[in-house]
C-alpha cells in the first residue's frame, strides 16, 4: 500500500472525463482502490475519486461518518464505500445547498447545490451491484466524487461564487446556508 499524491485544480487530470473500468479481476484495480483508502485515512475526507490521484478511471471512494448525518431516514452513516463505474439518477428536483470542500482545492470551501435525494449504482470491488437511494449528505459525497470522473469540480457546480471562502475566513465569519 501506498500514499499517493493528490492532484490539485490546475492539473488537466482533473478536467478529463476518466475512463470506465474494463475489468474489475485486475490486480491494479484492487491496489489502486486500497491505495486510495489508505491516501484518504491519512488526509482525512469524506471522499477521493481517481482521478485526484492522477488515475484517469471510474472509481470512488466515500464514507458518511456518524457527525455528517443530516436526520433523514436515507441519509445513514455509511461505512467506506468503494464504487466503481457509477452513474447517478436524481430522485427529485429538488436543490440543497451545501458547504463542500475538496482534497484538490485545498484551504478553500465553498456553498454548492446538489440533488436533495438520489440513486446511485455501480460495482463494489468483488464484482457485486451496489444500488442505493440516499439524501443529505450521502447523496452529496456521492455527486461530489461522481462529478471528479466527468473533469468537474464543486466551485464549476457553485451559483454564487461569493460563498467560496478560505476555511479560516468561513470559520472568523461564519454564514447561514439558510439565511445566505
Ligand atoms: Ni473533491
Amino acid at each position: 500500500m501506498a500514499i499517493l499524491k493528490i492532484a490539485r485544480m490546475g492539473h488537466p487530470v482533473l478536467r478529463r472525463v476518466a475512463d470506465p473500468v474494463a475489468n474489475l479481476t485486475a490486480p491494479e484495480i484492487h491496489k489502486l482502490i486500497a491505495d486510495m483508502v489508505e491516501t484518504m485515512n491519512d488526509i482525512g475526507g469524506a471522499g477521493l475519486a481517481a482521478p485526484q490521484v492522477h488515475v484517469p478511471l471510474r472509481v470512488v471512494i466515500f464514507h458518511v461518518p456518524e457527525h455528517r448525518i443530516s436526520g433523514r431516514p436515507d441519509d445513514p452513516a455509511q461505512p467506506l464505500t468503494a464504487l466503481i463505474n457509477p452513474i447517478i439518477e436524481p430522485l427529485s428536483e429538488d436543490m440543497e445547498l451545501g458547504w463542500e470542500g475538496c482534497l484538490s482545492v485545498p484551504g478553500l470551501k465553498g456553498a454548492v447545490p446538489r440533488y436533495a435525494r438520489i440513486r446511485y449504482r455501480g460495482l463494489a470491488p468483488d464484482g457485486s451491484t451496489i444500488d442505493r437511494s440516499v439524501e443529505g449528505f450521502h447523496a452529496r459525497v456521492v455527486q461530489h466524487e461522481c462529478d471528479h470522473l466527468d473533469g468537474m469540480l464543486y466551485p464549476q457546480r457553485m451559483t454564487d461564487m461569493r460563498l467560496l471562502m478560505f476555511v479560516e475566513e468561513g470559520a472568523r465569519y461564519p454564514i447561514d446556508l439558510a439565511t445566505a
